[in-house]
């Protein structure tokens, strides 16, 4: 990668043109991310050296305890008995009249805590642990992840401190008291755009001055190993998919769509299917109230690489390479930047990254609640907005799986308000 020039926020690069082979595009499931954590030109480290130790260390220890037996039957014994996996794959029988083509649910809902950040926040808890770490702190931009962290730490008995962005923390109050409930103590940001990227900045900040801690980090963003190690942790959403539709349709879909904020439930559905050519893998980031507007967080329509919170990827940034502002109204979609793996996926055109607007997710929002009796977390209400859309130009007999990221109540209150 070729280092451009340096602002003050990011480094810029210029993005060298990597030429794959269709064999390595197919197996980059064994492939990426390599020693450095680069998921082709996407990823790194870009950290001050302490920080640097401090990740060397932490994949250290990941790598050596992944692999040790008792580590995952604890895990698995927790996703089981505790988060209450697995996840229902679910034929959307009223949606799938109207729009014509077969969909199908992965009920990510349905897990404790009511999203999927549960799967990765049990994970790092229970490395942290393991590490003999005593304190964990995190980021939250919905809430979900405060309450999933809070969670995992009363149930492992870790100390634990959140940062939420102001305008988040007005837009769900809940979820504080919800992270009180719990032992945690938030601290709400008021510095910056008072969203997501502000509340992962106020986090590392701390982290950077109380390296004893461990940063429970939400998605597959920062320096490496986090999109390694939360991607494993919420792989487990598409291996339980995988075998679920072919139980139930005796072969694979014909596409997976899911919402993108950082990107961890997205990859966590698309990574085992990253081989099987003929599944066809959709992100689906928010267009927020228009893409001319600049009120939205389209990042892989409208970004270009950069680095921003430690690694290398596609970013929403100005002419200087700052970070921009940027909007949703679900505020667990609103970060400039995305995964690393997903940019490179982007790149080899092995995923596809499509958006919808704030309209269209609530129009999602209101549908899928009143015709499958389901309501969807606004997140996902964007990937459903998509999949109607798609489902349209489909054949009956054509399958696409939404990942169902999360339950709306969370939203309800918000929703309401706007009427
Ligand atoms: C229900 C739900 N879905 C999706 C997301 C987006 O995060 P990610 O892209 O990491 O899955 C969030 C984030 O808070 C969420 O709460």
């Amino acid at each position: 990668m070729k280092f451009r020039r340096q602002t003050k926020n990011c480094k810029i690069f210029e993005s060298p043109k990597i030429k794959f082979s269709e064999e390595y595009k197919m197996n980059i499931k064994n492939n990426i991310p390599n020693k450095k954590g680069f998921f082709g030109e996407y990823g790194g480290q870009f950290v001050p050296e302490g920080l640097k130790i401090a990740m060397n260390n932490l994949t250290k220890d990941y790598l050596k305890i992944k692999k040790d037996k008792t580590f995952k039957k604890e895990f698995v014994e927790l996703m089981n008995n505790y988060v209450g996996r697995p996840s229902a794959l679910y034929f959307a029988r009223n949606l799938s009249k109207k729009y014509g083509c077969k969909i199908y649910f992965k009920r990510e809902d349905l897990n404790h805590t009511g999203a999927h950040k549960i799967n990765n926040t049990i994970g790092q808890a229970l490395l942290a642990k393991r590490i003999g770490i005593k304190k964990i702190i995190a980021e939250t931009g919905a809430g979900q992840h405060g309450v999933a962290t809070a969670t995992a730490a009363a149930l492992m008995g870790l100390e634990c401190e959140i940062f939420m962005g102001e305008i988040d923390a007005k837009k769900q109050m809940m979820n504080i008291y919800r992270m009180q409930l719990l032992g945690a103590k938030v601290n709400v940001v008021k510095k910056g755009g008072r969203t997501l990227k502000d509340a992962v900045d106020a986090a590392l900040e701390y982290y950077m001055h109380h390296p004893e801690v461990f940063y429970l980090l939400g998605s597959v963003v920062g320096p490496h190993p986090y999109p390694m190690m939360v991607r494993d942790f919420q792989s487990i959403i598409g291996k339980e998919a995988k075998k679920q539709i072919k139980k139930q349709e005796g072969r694979l879909p014909d596409y997976l769509v899911a919402c993108v904020g950082g990107g961890s439930n997205a990859i966590g559905l698309f990574y085992d299917f990253i081989p099987n050519k003929q599944v066809k893998l959709i992100g689906v980031e928010p267009a927020g109230k228009g893409l001319k507007t600049g009120k939205h967080a389209a990042t892989m329509t409208l970004g270009k690489p950069g680095v921003l919170h430690g690694f290398y990827s596609y970013l929403l940034q100005d002419k200087d390479g700052n970070p921009l502002p940027v909007y949703s109204i679900a505020s667990g979609l609103d970060y400039p930047g995305v995964g690393p793996e997903q940019s490179f996926l982007k790149d080899i055109k092995r995923a596809e990254f499509k958006h919808v607007t704030d309209a269209e997710a609530l129009a999602a929002f209101h549908e899928t609640s009143r015709i499958e009796g389901i309501i969807p977390a606004l997140e996902t209400s964007h990937a459903l907005a998509y999949s109607f859309k798609l489902a349209k130009k489909l054949r009956k007999d054509q399958i696409i799986i939404v990942n169902f990221s999360g339950r709306g109540d969370k939203d309800v209150e918000f929703v309401a308000s706007l009427h």
